[in-house]
């Protein structure tokens, strides 16, 4: 196992990379690197995990592979197929967490031009997800099914690791839960035996910051809502 970090002139301080990096929705046909895929994936790959298991299984596919992918993504999606996921997700969020699941759709669809009553606007947007907003690559974060929550622990540091040193490297992505859904897609084009089950996808490329939805910015609480300090 060798998993050496590169010492890259262009890295960028891991202050920057966390206020930077947010969720991009439109990017342009511009393919990343081998080297620059190596690189990023390799710093990914210094994730840390529970007695260093390193549970992620991790599936990129760009060219022909990404497009057949899309394709029967787009296909399941206008067939109305229902979402088939490995892993359960909460159907519904209660408060606090509804109001910031409803701000984050509204201010993503204000900057889209889809109102509140928007239906077909709101199927466009979701498509969008399955159309991986043109990026040229999307990578497929699984892990073994048999695995639950505390194991996926692992998997989260990795998407953050990743995208972090993407940002830090230029290189735009979206983390898509939304990638959930279609996961015997992804098995059979990558030939993935079903004891792997797929968590999240991460599409990923070159932000087109002509698109409208990447005029998106969400915020986030207060300190005080979610972390509690005691000394006494
Ligand atoms: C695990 C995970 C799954 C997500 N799934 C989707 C998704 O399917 N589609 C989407 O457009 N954004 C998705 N997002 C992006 C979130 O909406 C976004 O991270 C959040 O609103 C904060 O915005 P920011 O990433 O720009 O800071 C996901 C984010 C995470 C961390």
């Amino acid at each position: 196992m060798s998993s050496e970090p590169i010492v890259d002139s262009r890295s960028m301080d891991v202050e920057v990379a966390i206020r930077t990096r947010r969720s991009v929705r439109g990017f342009t046909s511009r393919t990343v690197t081998p080297e620059a895929m190596q690189h990023v994936f390799g710093l990914a790959q210094l994730s840390p995990s529970n007695c260093n298991i390193q549970p992620w299984r991790i599936f990129v596919a760009s060219g022909a592979a990404r497009d057949r992918l899309r394709q029967a993504m787009i296909a399941q999606v206008e067939r109305g197929t229902p979402p088939n996921p490995d892993f359960e997700y909460p159907d519904r969020f209660e408060e606090p967490f509804r109001k910031h699941q409803i701000a984050c759709a509204v201010t993503l669809f204000n900057e889209m031009g889809i109102g509140r009553d928007d239906k077909p606007g709101r199927n466009r947007a979701l498509l969008r997800n399955f159309e991986l907003f043109d990026a040229p690559h999307v990578a497929f974060l699984g892990m073994n099914k048999q695995f639950k929550e505390p194991v996926s622990l692992d998997l989260g540091i990795y998407l953050q690791t990743l995208m972090l040193a993407m940002t830090a490297r230029g290189i735009a992505c979206c983390p898509q839960g939304s990638m959930r859904s279609y996961p015997d897609i992804v098995r059979h084009e990558f030939g993935i035996s079903q004891e792997i089950g797929i968590l999240v996808g991460l599409s990923f490329g070159y932000e087109d910051s002509s698109v409208a939805a990447n005029r998106t910015r969400i915020d986030r609480s207060p300190l005080a809502e979610n972390v509690v300090f005691k000394n006494d």
